[in-house]
């Protein structure tokens, strides 16, 4: 089983032409609200990837923001462990979706930071906990000491990006990072590989967009190449890689099926509007797999280059 502990937002997303600069104002069009926070799209897309049950730890407002996130988790078939925080608002999210399927993103935590060491569940028959950063720090440490303690595999996305305590990261099993947060984490602004060598973390994902991605696991590195799409809207694509993958994981498979599998979930999550909205069936995963090419050599080689990579070639 895998439990999920973090955040759950009603994201607010217009779309726009472009998204503003500071001190602009923007004429957007269309306005809709989806299910969305870091924590609440990981776990439904952990659920989604089939076979994996998933829970969920997150805490509420008692607003009419909460019902429809619940509901979302619900019917992905995620359990949940429900925080109701009377006096809060739930967590919000405000995103502008440009026209060229990009975003930015505010959020309002709410209630998501009335989580707290103490609500924890107790872990037993949880192989992995993932975590993210849109719940109070000391809260997310208290949960990763605990996991650890207990044999649990800890996952940490650490968005939004963070300087991170160390007793944190040594508690951390599997890091999944963008290049920036990768380059925040790190202190340094080298390459993938000079980055990765500063991160002592058994196991290390660096999520890349259009690129792909790539793995550092035990000292082994893994290079992933995207798959082409058109994307629509890229909000909640690096959640869906990110409970993609660790449903992978616990379901067998070693890193490379792992992050072939992620990055087409993520890849689909693009062509779809809205976070929760646009995470794809293991079905829906499995037949687009099915259509894509075999592995381009000169991509991967692009990629090599891109990470910095001078060293043999990766299994994959
Ligand atoms: O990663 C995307 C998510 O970030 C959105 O759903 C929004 O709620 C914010 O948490």
């Amino acid at each position: 089983m895998i439990l999920v502990a973090g955040s759950a937002n009603m994201d607010f997303v217009v779309r726009a032409a472009h998204i503003p600069s500071p001190g602009e104002t923007v004429l957007g069009r269309d306005f809709k609200t989806y299910p969305g926070g870091k924590g609440a799209n990981q776990a439904v897309a952990a659920a989604r990837a089939g076979g994996v049950p998933t829970h969920m730890l997150l805490a509420l407002g008692a607003d009419a923001h909460a019902e429809p996130l619940e509901a979302s988790l619900r019917e992905a078939l995620v359990k949940l462990h429900l925080v109701r925080v009377p006096d809060q608002t739930t967590g919000c999210a405000f995103i502008c979706v440009s026209d060229d399927a990009e975003n930015a993103i505010t959020v309002a935590p709410g209630a998501n930071l009335s989580l707290q060491p103490r609500h924890l569940p107790p872990l037993v028959g949880f192989s992995h906990l993932m975590l993210q950063l849109e719940t109070p720090l000391a809260t997310v440490t208290a949960y990763a000491q605990a996991a650890r303690r207990q044999g649990v595999t800890v996952v940490l996305n650490p968005a939004p990006a963070q300087a991170l305590p160390a007793p944190l990261l040594e508690a951390v099993d599997i890091l999944i990072v963008n290049e920036g947060e990768l380059a925040a984490l790190a202190g340094h602004q080298g390459s993938i590989a000079q980055c990765l060598e500063r991160i002592h973390v058994p196991t290390v994902v660096v999520t890349l967009g259009h690129h792909g991605c790539c793995a550092r696991s035990h000292g082994v590195f893994f290079l992933q190449e995207a798959f082409d799409v058109t994307p629509v809207d890229t909000t909640g694509a690096g959640d869906t890689f990110c409970g993609s993958l660790v449903a992978a994981l616990h379901l067998g498979a070693d890193i490379p099926l792992a992050l072939r599998m992620a990055s087409a979930a993520g890849a689909l999550a693009c062509t779809r509007p809205g976070a929760q909205s646009s995470i794809p069936q293991a079905a829906e995963v499995t037949a687009f797999l099915a259509q894509q090419p075999p592995p381009n050599p000169a991509r991967i080689t692009a990629l090599r280059y891109l990470c910095g990579l001078t060293g043999p070639a990766s299994p994959r």
